[in-house]
This record gives structure tokens, sequence and C-alpha cells, in this order.
């Protein structure tokens, strides 16, 4: 049975003390989560060993690392390896999050290496796949989409996919208050799951979470997440407030 995931994505928001208390909240608040739920938490880089210590002793609640390097190691000045998120016991890593692919011109074939790696030391891939505006406006976002996945996930067999998680997030919608309505999720969602179907059949494609991101908040979580096809959020302004984001967990199925 797939997982239903919340995950925080913080950005390059929170300072320590800042990150440590809204964490502090969230793990306190007295959350219980089933055997198919998780929290996850993406924070910035400085902070992951310390955020570890503070979800450790919680078993469905993990820190993730917003980013990694598509080479194992060498002369790249200020960039992390999944070696190094390895050694300090971090097990999932954000992927292609549309914010790379725009400001740090990461390509679907970067990200296929990306994905590579995370898989060979045992971190989760959050793979992010999403349109613009422009493409959702010519309404071709469907082959869009299934490009992305296809350039960076399909070189992979069926044990490799189904330890990948894909965070489907509309760039119109990420830090616009313009989520994309249920029903919008669930139709790309859908496709997301039949596309997976096509390349390696649908019980590994029902096998797989797929993650919407966009605006979720407290207030929308409930339907969005009730959709069938959509196994929780990726949340990026939400996830900043400790309330909301306890909210949005609770809203997970
Ligand atoms: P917002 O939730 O702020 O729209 O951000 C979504 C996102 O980019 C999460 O990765």
């Amino acid at each position: 049975m797939r997982k239903q995931i919340a995950a925080a994505n913080w950005k390059m928001n929170n300072t320590l003390e800042e990150g440590t208390k809204l964490l502090n909240e969230i793990v306190g608040s007295g959350l219980q989560l089933s055997d198919n739920q998780c929290a996850i938490f993406a924070v910035p880089s400085p902070y992951l060993i310390s955020a570890d210590q503070q979800v450790a002793g919680n078993s469905n609640m993990f820190v993730a690392a917003q980013n990694c390097h598509h080479k194992t190691s060498g002369a790249y000045t200020g960039e992390v390896s999944v070696d190094m998120l390895a050694s300090i016991n971090i097990h999932y890593c954000l992927v292609g999050h549309s914010e790379r692919r725009e400001y740090f011109a990461e390509s679907n074939q970067q990200l296929a290496e990306k994905v590579d790696l995370c898989l060979s030391k045992e971190i989760t891939p959050i793979f992010c796949c999403g349109e613009p505006l422009s493409i959702r406006d010519e309404n071709i976002q469907n082959d869009y989409v299934a490009v992305q996945l296809n350039e960076s996930l399909f070189h992979l067999d069926a044990d490799a996919i189904q330890k990948v998680v894909i965070a489907y997030e509309p760039i119109w919608a990420i830090g616009t208050g313009k989520t994309a309505t249920a029903a919008q999720a669930q139709e790309m969602h859908a496709h997301i799951r039949s596309v997976l179907a096509n390349q390696f059949g649908n019980a590994v494609a029902d096998n797989v979470s797929i993650l919407y991101g966009g605006s979720v908040k407290g207030a929308n979580a409930n339907e969005i997440f009730s959709q069938p096809d959509v196994d929780g959020g990726l949340v990026g302004g939400a996830s900043l407030i400790a309330s909301e984001f306890v909210q949005i967990i609770k809203a997970l199925k």
C-alpha cells in the first residue's frame, strides 16, 4: 500500500532558532500518524543533522535534503553529495524542484543522475514535476509532465521506481495562493499514474506515492488529499507555520 505523505519544503527560510522552534512545535503537537502515513521535513542543509535529532524517536517523521549534486564527489564548491547525506543518516531528498530547474538550469538528464545516486544510497528521491502556466494555457500539460517523467525516471526498473516519490507541482500554483482545484490535481495525478502504469504495469503504478504541491494550506488540504490519486502534499509557505502544517498532516488519508 502506498504511503500518504505530508512533506514540508522550508526552501531558503528560517534561522536555526526559528527552524528548531517550528519543528519542536510540530513534533510536540501530539500527532498520531498511522503506519501508512509520514511527515517529512525538507530543511536547509545546515540544519539537517539537528533536525534529524529533533524527529528521532518519531517513527513516521523524517528529514529530507532539498537538493543533492548529480556527481558523486569532487571540485564542486558549495555542493552537497548523496554520500554526505547518507553519512548523516538522511533518507529523503527533493530532486528537480521547479525552482532548481529554473534558477539553476537543472536538466531532466541531470535529474536522472540525481535519482540514480539517491537510490544507490537508499535515499528516497522526492521527484518534482509540473508545468508552467504557458503550457497549461495551451492545454499540453499532460505531455509536458510525461516527458519529465520519461527523461528522468523511465530508465529505472520496476523495483526502483517504487522507491521514488513523485510530487506534482504546477508552477503557476507555487507560492501564488492559486491552488489547482481538487479536480485539476486528481486529473493530473491520474494521468501520472497511467503513464507509470504504461511503463511499469498497474501494480507498480499503484504503489507509487504521488504528492500535490502548490499553495496547499490547512484549509484546502482535506479536499485535495481526499482525491483518490493524491497521496498527500509537498508544502512550501504553509509548512513554515506549525499550526498550519499540523492541520495538513491531519488531513492525510
Ligand atoms: P507553496 O506551498 O508555497 O505554494 O510552495 C509549494 C512548493 O514549491 C513546495 O515545494
